[in-house]
């Protein structure tokens, strides 16, 4: 593997240390990623997400330990730091609070002008950055406050990716929109990802949006990482996930109930189609395109069916509902 292009080293961060309301919102975290990795942050509110990311660029100074951009501290000097400004991309949530140019292609190029760029480059990056997110250029003369909200977030987001950042950090950036606007920004997101090799780490709470997508999922609980690794190893810890207010993706929901219940599925199931293989045994059959219908092809082998608990086990349980949801 690579190095990484970005490190924590036992960060810590308390909000008014000293004071009677301190509070150690992270703690101890040290966690590497690498070039091209899609990785979901996700965790309870108030879990520390986003206190973690604003350190990624120096935006929050660490109250003890360390970030490293390219193996060099931020703390190290002033040119790291500058680096990191313009290499870690950070999108917060409801970035269009942040637009405040009169046009929104100023607003689009105010990252790209802060690297000093030629007025040609910086109108490079800007038609660059608009076509990743979607921000066609009849409107780059129009003020960003005319714009929809849908629009404002794109023309936020274009504004960081415009500095073409090394790490792309983003606090929920599809919360508030509707599904539709959410599935266009994420195939935005995923084509900047694939075409630039860029990591992207996306905090968000839709775990089954997240699970679809990434990689690697780091999970925090009260300021610390309880788990990370890829959605499968995660996921293997769903009564932990659920225990700390976290909703599962529906697949992932139903497999633990059914192991619950006594079903022999294996652990660490997430998607449709994982489930559907698992429960009928068959390998390589999935759920296909029918609105979830649940079609095994024929009768599933013994140790499939053998693998579920019998009728007169799971009925009342079901009919009494599951408990938890
Ligand atoms: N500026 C601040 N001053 C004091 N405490 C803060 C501040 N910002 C956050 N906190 C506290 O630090 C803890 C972590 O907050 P943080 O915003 O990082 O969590 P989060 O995981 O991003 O939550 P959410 O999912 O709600 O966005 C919380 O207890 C929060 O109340
Ligand atoms: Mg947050």
């Amino acid at each position: 593997m690579s190095s990484p292009i970005l490190s924590t080293r036992n960060l810590t961060h308390v909000y008014s240390a000293g004071t009677p309301f301190e509070k150690m919102a992270i703690r101890d975290i040290s966690l590497d990623f690498y070039p091209s990795e899609f990785v979901g942050l996700i965790g309870h509110t108030g879990s520390g997400k986003s206190t973690f990311v604003q350190h990624l660029n120096g935006l929050l100074k660490p109250t003890s330990g360390a970030v490293l951009f390219n193996g060099e501290a931020l703390s190290s000097s002033k040119k790291v730091l500058r680096q990191s400004r313009f290499q870690v991309g950070l999108v917060f949530q409801y970035p269009e609070y942040q637009l405040f140019e009169e046009t929104v292609f100023q607003d689009i190029a105010f990252g790209p002008k802060n690297m000093k760029l030629s007025g040609d480059e910086v109108a490079e990056r800007v038609r660059e950055a608009a076509r990743f997110v979607g921000v066609p250029e009849e409107i780059f003369e129009k003020s960003p406050l005319e714009l929809s909200g849908g629009q404002k977030r794109r023309v936020a987001i274009a504004g960081v990716i415009a500095m073409r950042p090394q790490v792309l950090a983003l606090d929920e950036p599809t919360a508030g929109l509707d599904p539709e606007g959410r599935e266009s920004i994420l195939r935005n997101l995923l084509d900047y990802h694939d075409s630039t090799g860029a990591a992207v780490l996306l905090i968000t709470h839709d775990m089954e949006e997240i699970a679809r997508i990434a990689s690697r999922l780091v999970v925090f609980r009260e300021g610390e990482v309880a788990f990370d690794g890829a959605p499968k190893e995660v996921f293997r810890h769903g009564r932990e996930l659920v225990d700390m207010g976290l909703e599962l993706p529906g697949a992932a929901h139903i497999a633990l109930r059914l192991r619950e219940l006594g079903a022999a599925l294996p652990e660490g199931i997430y998607t449709l189609e994982a489930l559907a293989d698992a429960i009928c045994g068959v390998q390589g059959h999935s759920l296909g395109q029918r609105e979830g219908a649940l079609e095994c092809g024929g009768t599933p082998p013994v140790s499939a069916r053998t693998a579920l608990p019998a009728p007169s086990e799971r009925e009342p349980k079901w009919r009494g509902g599951c408990g938890s949801c």
